[in-house]
């Protein structure tokens, strides 16, 4: 595949520095061989999230100048709400600073202990926040999704039997919402189908259970549609959005992703009295209604990112070089999942280093290898994220997938950073064998990835 060409130019930037090996290696050890603990400094290309790391637009730092600071009811705020109407749709909504914020109100005001929550896949927050209320997030997504060679186009959907089949069993008064991730960051940032989505609200409206979307890929999830799914070629990734969001009785969003915002998400629903009792958290813990945590600037920024987020040219731009260097990596013979998904690269350690095991963190290995060989930063999205012992048995359970994702933030790298990261993925390919596994010499009791620390074995 082309590497596609930009439709913008640079207008500003930021130097980017390769520290030499021993400084990484130093900066490793003081990290406690925690990605998350580095200094951004010594990072060299820092593909950790696509989460607030993007580059925002002229239009959207004009449009923070003209940022409305009052308290309530600012200009900014209208402005915010009449994209929110023009996109989503909902009867209300409030800003939040982030997406776990909005995951925070609703899972206090909705989950009780022993309380489920189906998904297509949660992501780690979303997990955390319904761990927290002694909720049990519960992953149904189809079985195409832990092949990781499997075509599908829609590896992201939710397998409709599975759901009925476990609403049955757990019976729909224990599960207070229903959700559903686009894409499904967790499992390789694969979109999910516009027919599917109709299905998975047909299935939770049928049980009386609310139907939420975790919408903070949507743009592209409607980018995918359109490409991917019969019949929706002629739509726009406006309509295509619009037709998604009418499915559902509210949607959470972390702007920091498709809003191209560095801040910024929302909460909308549209039960009146559920927003009576979101507006009260809201004041409670992030700020009031009309601003929720936020700067008037910010909900500017993100209204005018919104849109940006849903250009065909921009999505276009997106989502092929995703495909490019996913290309370029396959060519190499580095396996990764595919097909690629839409903001990231999902390297499939769990192939790479088959020599060591669950326990022993082949994610983290290959996540630790590609800073030292290279200064680049990814995540783990495996065993240090996902494995949690079981509730009733206290066995460990691992996740079919020992991954490590290569973030990409929008409109920020170029052709050549991706070509030099397959560079060092090629010579740590010739090296692998020499790779060992890690050990936890520390880990909190949730979200452990963000600050456990460890040893090499
Ligand atoms: N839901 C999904 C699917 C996410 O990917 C994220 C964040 C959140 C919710 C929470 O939003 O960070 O604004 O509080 N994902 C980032 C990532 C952090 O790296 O994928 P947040």
């Amino acid at each position: 595949k082309p590497y596609p060409v930009e439709p913008f130019r640079i207008k500003m930037v930021e130097p980017i520095r390769l520290i030499p090996p021993d400084e990484r290696q130093k900066a490793m050890q003081t990290a406690g061989y925690n990605l998350f603990n580095l200094r951004a400094e010594d990072v060299f290309i820092d593909l950790l999230t696509d989460s607030g790391t993007g580059t925002m637009s002229q239009d959207q730092w004009a449009a923070m100048m003209t940022g409305d600071e009052s308290y309530a009811g600012a200009r900014s705020y209208y402005r915010l709400a009449d994209v929110m109407q023009k996109i989503f749709g909902f009867e209300h909504f409030v800003p939040t600073h982030q997406g776990r914020a909005a995951e925070n109100i609703l899972t206090q005001l909705l989950v009780k202990p022993g309380m489920y929550v189906p998904s297509n896949m949660h992501f780690d927050t979303t997990d955390g926040n319904i761990r927290a209320r002694g909720g049990r997030p519960t992953n149904l997504v189809i079985d195409e999704a832990f092949d990781p060679t499997n075509p599908h186009p829609f590896k992201g959907n939710m397998d409709v039997q599975k759901l009925r089949t476990f609403i049955e069993q757990v019976g729909p008064q224990n599960i207070p919402f229903g959700s559903i991730t686009i894409t499904n960051n967790a499992g390789g940032g694969q979109p999910v189908s516009l027919e599917n989505i109709r299905q998975v609200a047909e299935v939770y409206h049928h049980y009386g259970i609310p139907f939420f979307i975790d919408a903070c890929r949507f743009a592209e999830n409607a980018y995918f549609i359109k490409q991917r799914e019969p019949g929706c070629a002629h739509l726009s990734t406006l309509e295509i959005a619009r037709q998604i969001f009418a499915l559902a009785d509210g949607a959470w969003m972390s702007a920091k992703k498709d809003a191209l915002v560095n801040i910024g998400g929302f909460l909308a629903v549209r039960d009146d009295d559920l927003f009576q009792r979101i507006c009260n958290e809201l004041i409670l813990r992030e700020g009031f209604v009309t601003y929720g945590g936020l700067a008037g600037r910010d909900l500017d920024a993100m209204a005018v990112g919104l849109m940006e987020g849903l250009d065909e040219e921009y999505l276009a731009y997106r989502i092929g070089q995703t495909a490019y260097f996913a290309d370029q990596l396959k060519s190499a013979g580095i396996p990764i999942i595919e097909p690629a998904g839409g903001h990231a690269i999902y390297l499939d350690a769990g192939r790479f280093l088959p020599h060591i095991p669950h326990a022993e963190y082949p994610g983290q290995a290959l996540a630790a290898a590609l800073y030292l060989e290279g200064g680049i930063r990814g995540v783990e999205i495996g065993s240090v994220m996902f494995a949690y012992p079981d509730p009733d048995s206290g066995e460990m359970i691992y996740p079919k997938l020992e991954l490590v994702r290569l973030a990409i933030p929008r409109r920020t790298y170029t052709r050549s950073h991706f070509d030099y990261i397959v560079e060092v993925l090629k010579s740590l390919t010739d090296q692998r064998e020499t790779l060992r596994g890690y050990r936890i010499t520390y880990a909190p009791p949730l979200l452990r990835h963000f600050t456990a620390r460890f040893e090499p074995l």
